[in-house]
């Protein structure tokens, strides 16, 4: 199996370009088996979770299970109001910056954040669901800037997302897309399928590499994090960031023209209002 590329964020950590989500699919489940399953098959060194997700135990166990380094892993965490993310966590820091974000503002919250990066408890820190308003907010007294902005990357909300992928883009945040398969799982029979079908017959590839590969490059080679539970999926998904040639720009044009006709987002709802 080919090695999965990396990104490199702001800070100089490198960050593979596919994420498995603990998310979503397996929130408030057991994510021990899916987890296994991710690296061991996988070999995928980039895991997304969540205090909210309700199973980061689980997903703790799967880890010690394997025996994975520390250094060769990249854990995300989030806490606070999904607002920010931590790589390796640590459980009462999380805690103190979940309050202070309720407490205190993003320009405070993001203080916190800059310390534990100063204390050696993280080796990034970035956001989740900011939109523009809220960058530039953190953005004027930050002495250390966001590197990661995880939001919803699919066609059918490019239109709004734009904005913020290009904001973030000449800040040196890094977009790391999640949702990126919603035209699919989500709104399927929309106007998307076709230009996506064809381009997958074109291709060689599947309706599902074609997506992802169109958010990675969409986002500038940014991270896109997703999810299945059955291996072939997930073979079928690394096989979109480590072998598939690029989509051209009318592919790329195709599919953000197709995904113009029916707007939708689930998550992000005020991504509108800058
Ligand atoms: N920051 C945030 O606010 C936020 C919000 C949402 C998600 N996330 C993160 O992003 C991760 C991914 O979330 P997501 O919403 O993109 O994905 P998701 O909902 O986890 O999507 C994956 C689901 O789609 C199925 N699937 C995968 N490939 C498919 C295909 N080709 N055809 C049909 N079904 C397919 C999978 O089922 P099988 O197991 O059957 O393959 C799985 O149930 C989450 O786990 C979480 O870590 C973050």
């Amino acid at each position: 199996m080919s090695p999965m590329p990396t990104i490199r964020l702001s800070d100089g950590v490198q960050v593979p370009v596919l994420g498995y989500g603990t998310g979503t699919a397996i929130y408030q489940k057991d994510a021990k088996d899916s987890v296994i399953m991710a690296v061991s098959r996988g070999n995928m060194l980039h895991i997304d979770c969540a205090e909210m997700y309700l199973n980061e135990e689980s997903v703790g166990s799967a880890l010690k299970e394997l025996k994975v380094e520390q250094g060769d892993l990249f854990l995300t965490s989030k806490c606070g109001l999904e607002n920010t993310f931590i790589s390796k966590p640590s459980e009462s820091l999380e805690r103190s910056l979940q309050k202070a974000v309720k407490g205190m503002g993003l320009s405070s919250a993001w203080k916190m954040m800059e310390q534990l990066l100063k204390e050696g408890k993280t080796r990034s820190i970035g956001v989740s669901n900011h939109r523009i308003e809220f960058l530039e907010e953190i953005l004027k007294n930050a002495k250390t800037l966001p590197s990661v902005n995880q939001i919803e990357v699919h066609p059918y909300v490019y239109d709004k997302a734009q904005p913020i992928i290009e904001f973030c883009a000449s800040n040196a945040i890094t977009i790391e897309a999640y949702g990126t398969l919603a035209s699919l799982i989500h709104y399927p029979g929309g106007p998307v399928d076709p230009i996506v079908q064809q381009i997958a017959r074109d291709l060689g590839a599947t309706e599902s590499q074609v997506l992802l590969k169109w958010a990675h490059q969409i986002t500038h080679g940014g991270p896109v994090v997703t999810t299945s539970n059955k291996s072939e999926r997930l073979e079928e998904h690394i096989k979109a960031l480590t072998e598939m040639g690029d989509l051209s720009d009318t592919q790329m044009q195709a599919i953000v023209e197709g995904g113009k006709q029916n707007p939708q987002r689930f998550r992000m709802e005020d991504m509108n209002e800058r």
